[in-house]
Order: C-alpha cells, then structure tokens, then sequence
C-alpha cells in the first residue's frame, strides 16, 4: 500500500482510516501487507521501530539519501520514509508545485527501497494523486527492472483532488519527456498525477459503485471522465468497509455508557453526557451531528444557511466537529454565538469527540454534493445515529430511505441540495422522532444491524488483485 495517510500514525481525511482497516483485514486474511507512508513531522513513531540508514532515491539525475523506519503492528508491516527537507513539517499537504515534488519524490522512494530491500510485491495499491507516479514510474523507468512486473491497482479516493502541476515536475522526478501527452500525463498542458495513474496502473478502482458510475460522467468527472470511460473496463467500484473493532457501541471505550440494537438505554445516557460535555439544555429533543472536513465538497454551507430556520421553527440540537475553510469556520462559530442553546461546534478533529458524537446524536447530517464513499453515516448506522443524507455515491450505496408505507429503511434521503430540502428532510426525521417513536426506533435497529464490516470488500480487493496480476505478468 501506498499512501499519504494511514490511521492510527497520519490522518486528515476517511482515506487515513480506509487505508489503516483495509491493510490491518488484508494481513488478518493471510497476505504479507507493507504500507508506506512518509515520516512527517507529525507522526509519533512507534517504540519497536528497526532503522535502514542510507538508503538512495534516483530522481531525475540526481541522488537523494533517505532513512527508513520499520513497524510492524497486527500482522501489518509499516514502512515510513523519513525525508526532512519534505516531510519534516508536521503538515501532510501543502500547495504548488513543491507539494509535487514531495510526492514525487515519496512514489520514486517507494520502489526504490522495494528494489534496496530485493522485495518485489505483487501488487502496488496506490491511493488517489499522491501516489499516481507509482503506475507510471512502473511503466517507465522501471521497464528494464525485476519491478516492472509488479501489477498496480489505483483507488480513487476523490477525484476532485489531482496533483496538477507544471511540466518540470517531469525533469525533476526523471519522468521521460515522451510521456507529456493526451494519453499519460499531461491535461491542459500541465502535468497531472491522477491522470496519469488512470492511465498507467493496471486496474482502477474507487469507493462505490455509484461512484464509479458518476465519474464517468461529464458533470462528475472533473475534466477525466473521457479517461474514466476510455478505462471502464478495468474500473471497479468498491464500498469501503468501517472497522468495527474501532467502532463498535458494545466495547467502545470512548463513550459514556455501552448499547446494543436489543437495548439503546445506553444510548440515551450517551446522548446526555454528550449534551452535558458540549454544555446544550438535556432536552429530549432530536440531537444532529456533523463530522466533516469544511470543504465545498460537503455541502454545509447550504445546511448553515437554513439552520436558523430550522431553530426557528423545530426543536433540535446540534452538534459540529470540523475544521478547513477558514470561512466556514467562522459561520459555525457565528451560529453558536448566536443559538448557544441550539448549536455547539468544536473547530478541528477530536476522536473521542468524533466517537462521543456518533453515539450520543439521533440523526446524523451528510449533505455533500458529492461522496466517493463516506464513512461516517456508516458509523452512525452502527451507533443507532440514522443519517440525513444527498443522494450521491456511497451515501445513495449505503443508507436506505424512510419509506414509511412498508415502515422500512435506516435514514432520510434528499435528491437536492437546497435549502427547502434540507429543511423538509430535517422536518421529516424530527417528525419521526416526535411522532412516530416506534418506527424512529425500529429505523435504528434496522440501521445498526447492517453489515459495513469488510469482510465482503477486502475478498472484492483480493480478486482485483488477481485480475491485476493476471494482466501485468500471466500470473
Ligand atoms: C475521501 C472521500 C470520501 C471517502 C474517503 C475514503 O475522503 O471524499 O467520500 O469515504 O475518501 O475512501
């Protein structure tokens, strides 16, 4: 695995924990799992750590001296690559063309410490533009190398994001001239990582199926849906498991009191703490929680608009744990300022917030414009939490609308993202929970009893990469 997050050491976004629970399941079904990650700033390295001194990165011409840490941690072996002048900074992403040439230089190190270790692995699995070189390099300066058979397997974890940058990337990472054209790397006469990826690596996949699907569109594809169809053959869309060992409310240790889908009494004293902790009235009234990244991607900003119509005229409470755009950040402060008894927020991440949240809320708001995935309706599924949901990606391929007929169905789906349907879908849930007790409570145990464990999706991984491997080298 290749990777610029990986949960427990480095964390920003859901990719951190997909990478972390896919490797730690992939080692536990029998398979020898390395991840590589670099050692920034930030990550506070285990204690059993073996060192390698001196190890060489080619790049372009010119030699670079790195050290690498390995850990091994259930059954998963992890490789950090330490670098100062790169990753020195407790930072994980930075802008510009410098933040390119870090990748570059992590892809590059990555098969050069496999080629320094004599360790060929079968398969490459790289995660979104960080590591969209891999395929390329392998392609290409690897040709003549015992490393070209090794298949690649490229997730997209959101498409948004793809390492754009100038054409002297290429000289700098010792990527051949010849590749900067329409079919590798270049688009719009800059270089573009993803791209390259989409077209280098032996097999695609993504988050969910519907997502897979919606990338191929023009109005989702961010400029590479011509690629995407060009590559559908080899794309594959698989949902992201969570890791239920982590998220589980019969042994989670993070909250207040333990609940099972047979007895949510725990549930409530959840709720109350979380009420108490964050300082809102302990109310019995519908409690909804947001965990986002504040980005455009997430669709908040249409939720904050209609918020102080919905104080105005629903009783709810809310909870926001979330940091990014400084703007958004500032109107969620603004809202607490002016709700205090309605909405609390904490600016950043917190994990056992995070937890505390998913236990403690009954509804759960996700009104992204669009979801490669989405990890947190599924941990709220599991806390009995039913989420408010758009109808897009892995949202649309994992919660089930109310349908109120057949009493069936573990959250509340909305096909716009406006102000009006938010508005109705949260009317709609809290009439729910006021009005109709027995069915918000047969939602929940219909919600916690569905299965996101990845145990169906790592056998999916598995056979991807077979089939990779069966087209790299007749294996
Ligand atoms: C990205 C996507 C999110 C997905 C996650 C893990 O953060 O935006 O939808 O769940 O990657 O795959």
């Amino acid at each position: 695995m290749a990777s610029p997050e990986c949960f427990p050491f480095a964390k920003v976004g859901g990719l951190s924990d997909v990478v972390g629970a896919l490797a730690k399941f992939l080692a536990k079904a029998g398979h020898d799992v390395r991840v590589f990650l670099p050692l920034y700033g930030c990550v506070k390295l285990p204690e059993n750590t073996i060192t390698y001194e001196n190890i060489e990165v080619h790049l372009g011409g010119h030699q670079r001296i790195c050290r690498v840490w390995k850990h091994k941690h259930d059954g998963v072996v992890y490789y950090f690559i330490e670098y100062q002048q790169y990753f020195g900074d407790s930072a994980i992403y930075f802008n510009g063309d410098y933040n390119g040439e870090r990748f570059a230089f992590f892809d590059k190190a990555i098969l050069d410490v496999c080629a320094s270790f004599h360790w060929i692995p079968d398969v490459v699995h790289c995660h979104d533009w960080t590591t969209g070189l891999i395929p390329v390099y392998l392609n290409t300066v690897f040709c003549n190398s015992p490393l070209h058979k090794i298949a690649s397997v490229f997730t997209v974890h959101n498409l948004e994001h793809q390492g754009i940058f100038s054409p002297d990337i290429l000289a700098y990472a010792g990527i051949p001239f010849s590749e900067f054209h329409a079919h590798s790397l270049e688009s719009l006469n800059c270089v573009n990582f993803m791209k390259g990826a989409l077209y280098h690596a032996t097999k695609l996949t993504t988050v969910s199926p519907t997502y897979a699907r919606e990338i191929q569109t023009s109005t989702m594809g961010y400029g590479l849906d011509d690629v995407l169809r060009f590559k559908a053959g080899d794309l594959i869309g698989i949902l992201n498991g969570i890791d239920d060992t982590l998220w589980n409310p019969e042994t989670d240790p993070n909250i207040e009191a333990h609940f099972s889908a047979h007895n949510l009494h725990g549930k409530q004293l959840c709720k109350r703490a979380l009420q108490h902790t964050l300082g809102l009235p302990l109310l019995d009234v519908p409690l909804i929680g947001v965990i986002s990244r504040l980005y455009a991607q997430k669709g908040l900003d249409v939720f904050m608009d209609v918020l102080p119509f919905i104080f105005d005229k629903m009783q709810v409470q809310v909870v926001a744990i979330g940091s990014g755009e400084p703007h958004w950040e500032y109107r969620l402060n603004e809202l607490t300022r002016c709700f205090p008894d309605k909405i609390k927020v904490y600016i950043g991440y917190n994990n056992t917030l995070a937890h505390q949240t998913e236990a403690g809320c009954d509804l759960f708001m996700m009104p992204s414009r669009f979801e490669p995935c989405g990890l947190n309706q599924m941990y709220s599924m599991r806390y009995g939490t039913l989420p408010i949901v758009r109808a897009t990606g892995g949202l649309l391929d994992t919660v089930e609308n109310l349908n109120e007929t057949q009493e069936s169905g573990c959250g509340f789906i909305f096909e716009h993202l406006c102000s009006d349907a938010i508005y109705n879908t949260v009317g709609w849930a809290c009439s729910t929970y006021f009005d109709r007790p027995n069915l918000f409570r047969k939602m929940q145990v219909a919600a916690m009893a569905k299965d996101f464990s990845w145990r169906k999706s790592i056998d999916k991984y598995i056979e991807v990469y077979h089939w990779a491997m069966q087209q790299r080298g007749g294996f």
